[in-house]
């Protein structure tokens, strides 16, 4: 206790940077924007480049192996800018944070002499303690435990929104143990928050800016909230908790991701009907067409029941917009059912999706199984359905073209009056607009599609008139990301 109060003290008086570098799912991009919350009374701040930090944090992805590629090489460009600081004289702390920190743990301190501290997903809110520990006993920290009290009744109440469109964690980790999948593991056993709790952080990140809120979960269906934590109040799923926020006063637009086939409710499915601020569009992995890979992948649902529970949600949305991620590749995959997959993305229809190679993961059931697929089998597999997916992708955005759409304006373009932001659909859209500030929903006309976004015209500027313009929301700088991209 003395030792940390004589680290915040000495350290609240002196301004110091935070570089927090973001990799894999959204649910880290979250976890990286509170930790700068965490970090904030110790006097830090983050900036856009690891080169003069104080402390750099790797929030880590363990998903598939280049994502864990990706973090040792980087380790590697650390390592030499550390060495160059020391000669200077500077102090360089580095952290290594998320779901590779929770998997490999001591092994991390064992092997790479540049890392001072390793931290699971569960107990970021002791960062604190953990640089203070470092800084002044010169301790190397790591901390995997999965502790029994809830990370966020501790976390800082307050919100600093760094973009308009703003994450918000409601549930953590996953039961359904898909067998390639590591998350049950890194992420440990399903957790929802209360909603009280989900209300109160709602309310903050509108009051510091806010107009939209992605409700996060590794199986954000799954969702079942008690009203209160610890207390005997009814649970509810998160069609209900999509109807509650709604009622939120300055809360422009929710949307909800990821969610898993099988714990789509008909109170969920009414809520794509009812919830006027719920974004017609959804992302639904199914990751294979095959009846027996998906079998073989534990995912407790055939290509038919996916295609059924599209159909209803259809019925009650008609525009509702579809994404999914794919996985080729998979052990035992034949060449028909690949066909098979590539049959059900010409059925449903993608309008943006993500694909992967399959990747076997240590301690999964799958990395066992014997028939695994040779790589260039899965690469060729890969580029197939990516060029199908693609077409799916365009075609859908050139049928966009002289519709209107409402975007919330997220950063600068890039030039002068220039502002992109997002359609209901997830597009980027950029648009010229001299007197719109980011925050501001505009009503824009779809011109042209390039490669990665849509160029449109603005059509009437301010469609709710935003108290946030004077807020000075920002795009996140300080927090890079590279999400679901490896
Ligand atoms: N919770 C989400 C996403 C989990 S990870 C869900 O249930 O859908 C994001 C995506 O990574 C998965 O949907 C899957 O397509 C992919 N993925 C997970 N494990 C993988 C592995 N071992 N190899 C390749 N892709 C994988
Ligand atoms: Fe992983 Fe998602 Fe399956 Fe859970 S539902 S095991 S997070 S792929
Ligand atoms: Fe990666 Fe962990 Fe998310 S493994 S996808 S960062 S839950």
């Amino acid at each position: 206790m003395g030792d940390k109060l004589r680290g915040l003290g000495r350290s609240a008086t002196l301004p110091k940077k935070l570089f927090i570098k973001s990799y894999g799912c959204q649910m880290n991009v979250y976890d990286s924007e509170r930790m700068v919350d965490v970090l904030r009374p110790m006097g830090y701040r983050p900036v856009a480049e690891a080169e003069d930090a104080d402390l750099v944090i790797l929030n880590t992805c363990h998903i598939r192996e280049k994502a864990v590629e990706k973090v040792y090489s980087e380790l590697g460009r650390l390592k030499i800018i550390k060495e160059l600081r020391a000669q200077r004289g500077d102090r360089m702390l580095v952290a290594i944070a998320g779901c590779v920190a929770q998997a490999q743990g001591f092994q991390i301190v064992r092997r790479q002499p540049t890392v001072d501290i390793v931290f699971g997903p569960q107990t970021y809110h002791r960062l604190p303690d953990y640089v203070t520990r470092a800084l002044e006993d010169n301790a190397r920290v790591v901390d995997t435990e999965f502790p029994a009290e809830a990370k966020f009744d501790l976390l800082p109440k307050e919100r600093h929104a760094m973009t308009p469109a703003a994450f918000l964690t409601i549930q953590e980790g996953c039961d359904r143990f898909c067998s390639f999948c590591v998350v049950p593991y890194t992420r440990g056993a399903e957790f929802s928050r209360s909603v009280d709790d989900i209300v109160k952080e709602a309310r903050a990140l509108i009051a510091s800016g806010v107009r939209e809120v992605t409700l996060l979960g590794q199986n954000v269906n799954a969702y079942h909230g008690k009203l209160a934590s610890r207390s005997a109040t009814p649970v509810w799923r998160l069609g209900r908790l999509l109807r509650h926020l709604e009622a939120i006063d300055g809360l422009e637009r929710l949307r909800y991701a990821t969610s898993h086939p099988k714990d789509v409710d008909e109170e969920l499915i009414a809520a794509h009907r009812d919830v006027e601020k719920l974004m017609p569009f959804l992302h639904l992995p199914v990751q294979s067409g095959s009846d027996k890979v998906l079998r073989s992948m534990n995912r407790q649902h055939t290509a038919d029941d996916y295609r059924e529970l599209i159909d209803k949600i259809r019925k009650v949305r008609p525009d509702i917009a579809l994404s999914s991620d794919f996985i080729v590749g998979f052990p035992g995959e034949t060449d028909e059912d690949f066909a098979e997959t590539l049959r059900l993305i010409r059925d449903i229809n993608f309008v943006r999706s993500f694909s992967f190679k399959y990747s076997a993961r240590p301690g999964t059931p799958a990395a066992g199984i014997p028939n695994q697929i040779e790589d260039h089998v899965r690469a060729m597999r890969l580029s197939e359905l990516q060029a199908v997916l693609n077409a799916q992708h365009q075609i859908f955005n050139e049928a966009c073209v002289g519709k209107t759409f409402s975007v919330l304006l997220e950063k600068q373009g890039r030039h002068a009056g220039q502002l992109v932001g997002r359609s209901p659909y997830m597009q980027a859209v950029h648009v010229d607009a001299p007197d719109a500030a980011i925050g501001d929903i505009v009503s824009v006309k779809l011109m042209n599609v390039g490669v990665n976004s849509l160029g449109g015209d603005l059509v009437r500027q301010n469609i709710n008139a935003p108290e946030s313009r004077t807020l000075g929301l920002r795009s996140a700088e300080g927090i890079k990301t590279e999400v679901n991209s490896v």
